[in-house]
């Protein structure tokens, strides 16, 4: 009898365990707003830039406070991060230095990397405004924006990048 009620409570749980599976209860609906803060993410052609703005003039006040420790005064680089700048020319030699100048393909992404990932020791702490123009910035490090360019969603899909033509372009409809 001890053992026939001991299958009944195992063939219960089963049954119980099966029902859950079939139609599990987890998590709770997540709002608009909660989306949107984690749904940050730019495409080489824009999509998703933000509203806002910033120059080459805004950038360099914030970058002093918030970078030069890690990427020193003209982003070359300094003990805690790499080199902003610089290496152009250098991809196809023994001594290929990869920088945003030198090597990224899209100006667009830097605003995404930037915005996501940096100050490295507090990332996702930059507004839009200051994410514009710290790209900005950085871009002007390698002379590839004017100091007075505005960099907003318009603008900055725009800016070519000099080795632009280094990668296979899997994001233009047609362009193989
Ligand atoms: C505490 C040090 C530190 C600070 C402060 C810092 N960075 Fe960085 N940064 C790094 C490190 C380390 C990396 C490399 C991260 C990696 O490769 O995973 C990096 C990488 C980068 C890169 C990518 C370089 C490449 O070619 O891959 C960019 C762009 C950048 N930082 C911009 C900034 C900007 C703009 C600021 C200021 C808002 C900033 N960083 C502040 C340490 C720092």
């Amino acid at each position: 009898m001890r053992r026939f009620d001991l299958r009944v409570v195992v063939a219960s749980v089963l049954v119980l365990a099966v029902h859950a599976a079939a139609a599990p209860d987890f998590g709770m609906p997540v709002s608009e707003e909660e989306l949107a803060a984690v749904d940050i993410d730019i495409a080489p052609d824009g999509r998703g830039l933000p509203p806002g703005s910033g120059t080459v003039a805004d950038g360099i006040d914030i970058y002093m406070e918030k970078c030069v420790a890690c990427h020193g005064p003209r982003g070359q680089g300094a003990a805690g991060g790499p080199a902003l700048a610089g290496g152009m020319g250098s991809l196809n030699t023994p001594k290929a230095q990869k920088t945003v100048g030198s090597y990224w393909p899209h100006a667009t992404t830097l605003f995404d990397y930037i915005r996501r990932a940096m100050p490295y020791d507090k990332p996702m702490t930059l507004s839009n405004d200051e994410t514009y123009a710290l790209t900005a910035t950085v871009l002007w490090f390698s002379g590839i924006v004017r100091p007075t360019d505005v960099m907003n969603a318009t603008t900055l899909p725009k800016v070519q990048m000099p080795n632009r033509d280094g990668f296979v372009d899997a994001w233009t409809p047609g362009h193989e």
